[in-house]
C-alpha cells in the first residue's frame, strides 16, 4: 500500500498541498478526478519524487519503504512508472537505447537484439505506431498523441508494478483513446499493477473502471467513492456531485 500522510507541498514559496491523505491498495485501480489546478499532476509528481516540489511536512511510505529518501531513479526501480500530462523530449537517446539501459539496470538485459527489436516492432503495431519510432529520438518532435502512445510503449516494455498516467488522454484522437485504454485493461488483466488514473475522460474510465474514485479539491480529497461517483460528475460537473452526495464541507 502507497500512504500519503499530512502532506504539505510547496512550489516556488506556494503552497499547492497542505493536510493531504491518500492511501492507494496495491492492484486496485484509482481515478483521481478534480478541476484544473487542484494539484492533481503535483501529487503525481511528488510520488515520482521530483525535486522541484518540495516537501514541507508529511510522509509517504510505500509498504515499509520511505519514499521522502529515495530519488526518481531508485523509485522506478521499485516499479514505479508515470507517463505525465506532458511527456518531455529528450533529443539524443532512442526508445530502443533507453529501453535496453532502463532492462539493464532492472536486472534484465537483452539477449538478443533482433529478437528485441521485433518485439518493439509488435508493440508499435499494437499502438498503431510506426515501426520507425522504435530508433526515433524519445518523444522527440512526436505529435501530443504520439507522445503518449510512445510512453506507453515504454510502460510496456518496462512492466511497472504501480503506474500513474497523468491525463494519457489528452493529444489522443477517439479511436486512439479506445486503443489506449484497451491497452491498458489488458495489461492491468495480466499483471494487476496498481494504478492511478488522473483524467477528465469519461471513455477512459467507462474501459478503466476504477476500483476507487477520489476528488481532489484545493489540494485535499473531499469526495471518495466507486465509480458511480465518476459517472456522476461526468453528469452534474463537480460541483453537482457534492450537492446529490451531500457532502460539501464548506457549507
Ligand atoms: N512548478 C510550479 N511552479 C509554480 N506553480 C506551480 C508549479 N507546479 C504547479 N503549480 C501550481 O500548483 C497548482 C496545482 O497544479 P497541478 O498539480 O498541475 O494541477 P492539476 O494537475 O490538478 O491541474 C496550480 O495552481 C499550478 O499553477
Ligand atoms: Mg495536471
Amino acid at each position: 500500500m502507497l500512504k500519503i500522510n499530512n502532506l504539505k507541498v510547496k512550489v516556488d514559496n506556494k503552497i499547492i498541498l497542505d493536510n493531504f491523505n491518500m492511501e492507494i491498495e496495491t492492484g486496485k485501480v484509482y481515478a483521481l478526478m478534480g478541476k484544473n489546478g487542484a494539484g492533481k499532476s503535483t501529487i503525481s509528481k511528488i510520488i515520482m519524487r521530483d525535486k522541484k516540489y518540495n516537501i514541507v511536512r508529511g510522509s509517504i511510505t510505500y509498504g515499509d519503504i520511505d519514499l521522502l529518501k529515495l530519488n526518481t531513479t531508485d523509485v522506478a526501480r521499485l516499479g514505479f512508472f508515470m507517463i505525465s500530462q506532458n511527456p518531455i523530449e529528450i533529443a539524443g537517446v532512442s526508445n530502443a537505447e533507453v529501453l535496453r539501459a532502463s532492462l539493464t539496470d532492472l536486472g534484465r538485459p537483452v539477449k538478443n537484439i533482433l529478437k528485441f527489436n521485433q518485439e518493439l516492432v509488435e508493440l508499435c503495431n499494437k499502438l498503431n505506431i510506426p515501426k520507425e519510432f522504435i530508433h526515433r529520438d524519445i518523444n522527440f518532435n512526436m505529435s501530443g498523441g504520439e507522445k503518449k502512445k510512445n510512453e506507453l510503449l515504454h510502460l510496456l516494455v518496462i512492466k511497472p508494478k504501480f503506474i500513474i498516467l497523468d491525463e494519457i488522454d489528452s493529444g489522443l484522437d477517439v479511436d486512439s483513446l479506445k486503443l489506449v485504454a484497451g491497452i491498458i485493461k489488458e495489461y492491468y488483466e495480466e499483471y494487476k499493477p496498481t494504478i492511478l488514473i488522473i483524467t477528465h475522460q469519461e471513455n477512459l474510465l467507462k474501459i478503466l473502471k476504477p476500483d476507487i474514485v477520489n476528488i481532489l479539491e484545493n489540494g485535499v480529497i473531499t469526495l471518495s467513492g466507486d465509480y458511480a461517483l465518476a459517472e456522476n460528475i461526468f453528469k452534474n460537473g463537480f460541483q453537482g456531485a457534492h450537492i446529490i452526495t451531500g457532502s460539501d464541507k464548506s457549507e
